[in-house]
């Protein structure tokens, strides 16, 4: 028991998982209790754990009675007043985090799904219970970004969140850039490397970067951002040749998860865009995330860092424990308040307007241009802003261009591409991407 807090009672502790982050949880809280007693004003107690299997052997030891795999064992225990949920997944993890705030208990969180589909839900029963649910590692591991949404860029009007916030695409899109590696390739030596997952498709696919912007949005913007609200496409179509050419034009690829505000809705859409080789996002590689906001009192801040792995997110997770239970000690939790704009509404992807890049292999014939220019230009209103011949294949007398228009509306876009792809001197679209910045 600690020494730094005069015999002050234990504020308990309930620890829901102890795999990756749960692990770190526990070795750390068991580590710097002295510290942490003196942060706090009184000591912190892990009280109870639960885990799939109390018999696994584990990397981080701790006192097997504490360990269990009856959920009443912590939520029965009255000496346990956080919850921390670390289990993972939708449920059981969101039954057991609803149970804990009806309960009362303060509670802390990684899980990124259950914030991203049910935080709002969550947030009204621990509103109406009087307590609070805390879930800084949900979003970027070790990178303190839900916190000053919340808090510190209260002032602003944030007009827009664009962000590289999935490792492991990231890893992928940087070794395709740097190696030339075809997409397979760079998924394989993501996952020999541990850190994309035998089956990668909420990865790959966006959909753990959309849980992620619409934990994020949802606060920027102060509306609902609900993850089947957000446009995700993800990585896969992704080619050697588009990183070249991307190169050439002055560009990088990466996956993009970017929310912003218009005049009665936002934005909120994940993808890959082609990002200004200049721009602070095009530097980002690696397994490392990073967030880009612009408020328009602070302009743009940029947070970058360590987006995922054992103690960057145990240090979130321990960092929210350390200021409830403050909190706690000081008889005042502090509680975020929900405030929601009355015109946040998400605008469908059809609306979004937005620069293209437009890779196609076309006959290498006089009129070709002038009928796939006409298509975009006259019948869509596309405004073109530079054509590029890339290559010329011999075998077949083709020849590939490279497309990049001015803004353009998704839904034109999109008509256009299935109109030029009918033209019968078109053999093929490669591929077509966004422009950002
Ligand atoms: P993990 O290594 O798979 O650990 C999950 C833990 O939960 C294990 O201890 C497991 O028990 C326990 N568990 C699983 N299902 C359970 C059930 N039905 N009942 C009771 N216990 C159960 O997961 P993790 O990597 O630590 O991730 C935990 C959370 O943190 C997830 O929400 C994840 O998205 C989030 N997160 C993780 C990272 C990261 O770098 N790993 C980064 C940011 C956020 P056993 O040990 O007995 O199997
Ligand atoms: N799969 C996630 C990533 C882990 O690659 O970023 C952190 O949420």
């Amino acid at each position: 028991m600690s020494n730094a807090t005069n015999g002050a009672p234990p504020i308990g502790v309930g620890l829901l998982g102890m795999g990756n982050v749960g692990g770190g949880v526990a070795q750390i809280l068991l580590s710097r209790v002295e510290e942490y007693a003196r942060t706090v004003g009184r000591p912190l107690q892990i009280r109870r754990i639960l885990v799939r299997d109390p018999d696994k052997a584990r990397a981080v030891a701790v006192d097997p009675a504490l360990l269990t795999k009856n959920p009443d064992d912590v939520f029965d225990d009255a000496g346990i007043h956080v919850i921390i949920e670390v289990i993972g997944g939708e449920e059981p993890a969101h039954a057991y985090l609803r149970r804990a705030l009806e309960s009362g208990r303060y509670v802390v969180t990684a899980n990124k799904e259950v914030m991203a589909k049910f935080g709002p839900e969550l947030l009204a029963v621990a509103r109406a219970r009087g307590v609070d649910i805390l879930y800084e590692a949900s979003v970027g591991g070790g990178i303190p970004l839900i916190a000053p949404l919340k808090r510190d860029l209260l002032a602003n009007e944030i007009t827009s969140i664009r962000a590289i916030i999935n490792g492991t695409t990231n890893y992928i899109l940087t070794r395709m850039a740097r190696e030339g590696a075809d997409y397979a390739v760079a998924l394989k030596a993501a996952q020999d490397l541990g850190y994309a997952e035998p089956d990668p498709t909420n990865d790959v696919e966006g959909i753990d970067a959309a849980y992620k912007l619409a934990i994020m949005a949802s606060l920027a913007f102060r509306t609902q951002v609900r993850p089947g609200d957000v446009f995700h496409e993800g990585i896969t179509r992704l080619t050697a040749r588009d990183f070249r050419y991307a190169a050439e034009l002055g560009y990088a690829i990466k996956l993009l998860a970017i929310g912003r505000r218009e005049d009665h809705a936002v934005q909120a859409r994940v993808h890959p865009a082609l990002v200004p080789l200049d721009a602070p996002l095009a530097k980002v590689d690696g397994v490392f995330n990073a967030v880009q906001v612009d408020g328009d009192l602070t302009g743009m801040v940029f947070f970058q860092g360590r987006g995922a792995g054992s103690m960057p997110t145990t240090s979130a997770v321990v960092g929210d424990l350390l200021n409830v239970a403050h909190g706690i000690a000081q008889g005042a939790p502090e509680r975020f308040v929900w405030r929601e704009d009355p015109a946040g509404a998400v605008l469908p992807m059809a609306e979004v307007r937005t620069r293209y890049y437009l890779r196609l292999r076309v006959a290498d014939r006089a009129g070709v241009l002038a009928a796939i220019t006409g298509v975009l230009g006259e019948t869509y209103g596309i405004s073109i802003a530079s054509i590029i011949q890339k290559e010329m294949h011999e075998h077949d007398q083709t020849a590939e261009l490279v497309i990049m228009t001015h803004e353009a509306r998704e839904a034109d876009m999109r008509a256009a591409i299935d109109r030029v792809a009918s033209l019968e001197a078109v053999a093929g679209i490669g591929n077509f991407l966004r422009v950002e910045g």
